[in-house]
């Protein structure tokens, strides 16, 4: 069983792991949201002087909860894209540095290659082909999992991703940051049928809809609109609670009806979620319900696996370390990459940052 220490500072979570294949020995999340949360979102200069500070406890930390010490440790992973650029140079060069001193093996893995392995971690049982439904505060993305390395995009947003709309709504909301969660939790004392939104639709030349893309700022500047007319007509406290339940209810129905109908279309009969907006109550309620009816499988990771962390990374690493894939140390980081190119991370196939 390889056994994987893994690095994760895509953006604003430190995070460590090690992980024998599909098994967490341990996992290490520094969060840094209490330091961007003043500015209202992610300070990317920021981000890289806490991770820098962070890196070094947390792979003791590591180290320590697993009960293992280098010597039984096979290889050494960080995520090499997507990401803040400067975030991700403290996390692949601790990795590499690491890798040379101990003589180990070297991964780069790709982030949201680490969001489709997190279901593996939950669901050990689970094997390729799946439809994984990728919802995080920079990506929302239905990818066909055909195997290790070998992705299809099927659907993608064209303007903000799920996540990012979450954030935006909750600051019209003059809720905190991350947005997410604080929607998640008004709505819950909330009636999502108070106030009827629109669904973002891409229209085709040829006529109709496509099937399986998004688009939520439409709708963002819809909440804006009400926000706007309310604020105006009345002097009543803003019915937050309302509005973020009827937000919720919209984004989890318009997520629901192309994740389903694009599982259909392809005939896959599983689909996994990851990323942050997994997490969201309203998403897990209304998708879960769907694929009962259709009688298709869901899995949802556990919520902490949801969000970034370093596990995944370490459960993608050692897939790939299994099939003998190893990563150049002259690997660079790159901010956007495709989850289609995640072989490029991998040794005969180098990208230099
Ligand atoms: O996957 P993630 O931790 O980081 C990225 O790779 O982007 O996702 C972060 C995003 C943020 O936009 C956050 O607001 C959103 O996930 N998020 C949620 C919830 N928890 C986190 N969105 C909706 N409901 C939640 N419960
Ligand atoms: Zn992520």
């Amino acid at each position: 069983m390889a056994a994987i220490l893994a690095i994760e500072t895509s953006c604003d979570e430190t995070a460590v792991a090690i992980v024998k294949n599909r098994h967490i020995c341990s996992s290490v999340v520094a969060s840094q949201i209490s330091v961007h949360s003043h500015y209202g979102g992610v300070v990317p200069e920021v981000a890289s002087r806490q991770h820098l500070e962070t890196i070094n406890p947390c792979i003791a930390q590591a180290l320590e909860e697993a009960k293992l010490d280098w010597e039984s440790i096979d290889g050494i992973a960080a995520t090499a894209a997507p990401g803040l650029v400067g975030a991700l140079l403290v996390g692949l060069t601790a990795a590499k540095t690491l890798a040379i001193v101990h003589q180990k093996p070297f991964l780069g893995v790709h982030h949201l290659e680490g969001h489709i392995y997190a279901t593996y971690l939950s669901e050990p049982q689970l094997q390729p082909p799946f439809l994984c439904l990728l919802v995080s505060g920079g990506h929302t993305s239905l990818i066909y999992v055909k195997d290790c390395g070998e992705y299809k995009l099927l659907g993608a947003t064209r303007d903000d991703a799920a996540g990012e709309a979450f954030d935006k709504v909750a600051r019209l909301l003059h809720l905190g940051y991350p947005g997410g969660p604080e929607i998640d939790r008004m709505a819950k004392s909330g009636n999502p049928q108070a106030f009827s939104l629109p669904e973002g639709k891409i229209s085709l030349p040829e006529g109709g809809y496509h099937p399986y893309d998004s688009s939520f700022s439409g709708l963002k500047t819809a909440v804006l609109r009400l926000v706007q007319k309310l604020e105006k007509e009345s002097s009543q406290p803003l019915p937050v609670n309302d509005l973020a339940a009827s937000f919720q209810e919209t984004v989890a129905r318009s997520l629901t009806k192309k994740t389903i109908a694009c599982a259909l279309d392809y005939g896959i009969d599983t689909i996994a979620v990851g990323g942050g907006v997994a997490a969201n109550t309203g998403l897990r309620k209304h998708l879960q319900a769907a694929a009962k009816a259709h009688n298709l499988q869901v899995h949802f990771p556990p919520l902490k696996l949801c969000t970034d962390n370093a596990a995944m990374i370490g459960c993608a690493a050692a897939d790939h370390f299994n099939r003998g894939h190893t990563s150049p140390l002259t690997l660079g980081v790159k901010s956007r990459l495709a989850v289609t190119e995640v072989m490029q991370l991998y040794e005969n196939d180098q990208i230099c940052g």
